[in-house]
């Protein structure tokens, strides 16, 4: 993997977008579903192909979780509750996540206006919160920001099947944050669902540009960053550049794995042990243990070019007095489990 620049995940999530789209409206149209239940069904069917690909079979064979070479695995490694652990293959964790948000937001509700979400892809999370939130006492508006052209796109020819129509679509760029947009000096609840992953370093920017136009302000991220709380593993991060895993492998193993992948797509079959992609290390005896969570997550980081400092910058507008960290959830779950969910929330100080 090369460095990762702002248009390189632009382009890799244009396309994304636009199939996603595509799928949900079918399931809609085709097959009457509401929009919740289509966009849970589009999910559910990447999770299975995610699982059928030849690193996760030849994953799920070293821990024990043999499965038939000519079906799609029935089970999935996940991270749940900081451990490693096997569950249904389609389980999204999408309910785990919407129930903290609405449990914030329920405890805060007569002081929220808006509710925003960055880099937000189609929206779907906040068109299953304003699905959650209906009916309430107050009226509460929502923004969908995000970068790509087809997630803005599909997010706007997906609200006519929303029952919430007060859900405005905004561009936004974390690499140069403008929430000129918004209406100023009101209250926000803001929240990310890996899309800061996106970004190898988070500007500072971002950050004081949402202290900028609220007035008061709660913050919830949900990314992968649990590993950035060990010195460690930032120092491990640090120190290796992108991409290393893969520049390291020899030649006659890059090519033979490349072949691999191939036949593996082509016809289920597999010649060579291929679980451990990136470096990570994984057996049978890691299940149910946090142990190797955080040391594969900063892998798995690191080759991908994500985000490094998400905490630590937290950390630092903390300790300069400007918000209050409420709590931190490491590793709570990951339906991807070398990518697990960290859950960190916060709330602006008005001096
Ligand atoms: C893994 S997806 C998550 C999308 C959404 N939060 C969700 O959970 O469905 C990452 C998102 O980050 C967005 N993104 C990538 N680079 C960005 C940037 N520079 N500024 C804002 N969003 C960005 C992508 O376009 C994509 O929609």
């Amino acid at each position: 993997m090369q460095e990762r620049t702002a248009l390189g995940s632009k382009s890799r999530y244009e396309d994304r977008w636009t199939e996603a789209f595509e799928k949900i409206e079918n399931e809609i149209v085709q097959n009457k579903k509401n929009l919740t239940e289509a966009i849970e069904t589009y999910q559910k069917d990447k999770l299975r192909q995610s699982a059928d690909n030849v690193f996760s079979r030849n994953l799920y064979k070293e821990i024990g979780l043999v499965s038939n070479p000519n079906q799609t695995p029935s089970k999935r490694l996940v991270v749940k509750n900081g451990n490693y652990a096997i569950a249904s293959v389609d389980t999204t964790f999408n309910g785990d996540f919407l129930n903290v948000l609405v449990k914030i937001i329920n405890e805060k509700r007569e002081q929220i206006d808006y509710i925003v979400e960055l880099g937000s892809g189609i929206g779907r999370h906040i068109f299953a919160l304003a699905d959650r939130l209906i009916p309430s006492q107050k009226q509460i508006e929502y923004f969908s920001c995000e970068y790509t052209d087809s997630g803005q796109e599909a997010c706007k020819k997906l609200l006519k099947y929303s029952n919430e129509q007060k859900i405005h679509v905004e561009y936004f760029d974390y690499m140069n944050p403008d929430l000129s947009f918004l209406p100023k000096k009101k209250n926000y609840l803001f929240f990310t669902f890996h899309s800061i992953e996106q970004i190898p370093e988070l500007k500072r920017a971002v950050i004081d540009e949402i202290l900028k136009i609220s007035d008061n302000c709660v913050c919830l991220h949900a990314e992968p960053v649990g590993w950035q709380y060990n010195k460690d593993l930032i120092k491990y991060r640090e120190e290796t550049q992108a991409g290393a895993w893969k520049q390291n492998q020899p030649f006659p193993k890059q090519k033979l794995s490349k072949l691999n992948r191939r036949l593996f797509k082509r016809y289920g079959l597999s010649f060579m042990k291929m679980s451990h992609r990136y470096g990570i290390e994984l057996d049978k005896t890691d299940i149910d243990k946090p142990d190797k969570v955080s040391e594969n997550a900063a892998k798995q980081s690191l080759e991908r070019d994500y985000n490094t400092n998400l905490i630590p910058l937290l950390k630092t507008i903390e300790s300069d007095g400007l918000i209050k960290i409420d709590s931190e959830m490491a590793n709570i779950y990951g339906k991807k489990p070398f990518n697990p969910t960290t859950i960190i929330t916060w709330h602006k100080l008005n001096s």
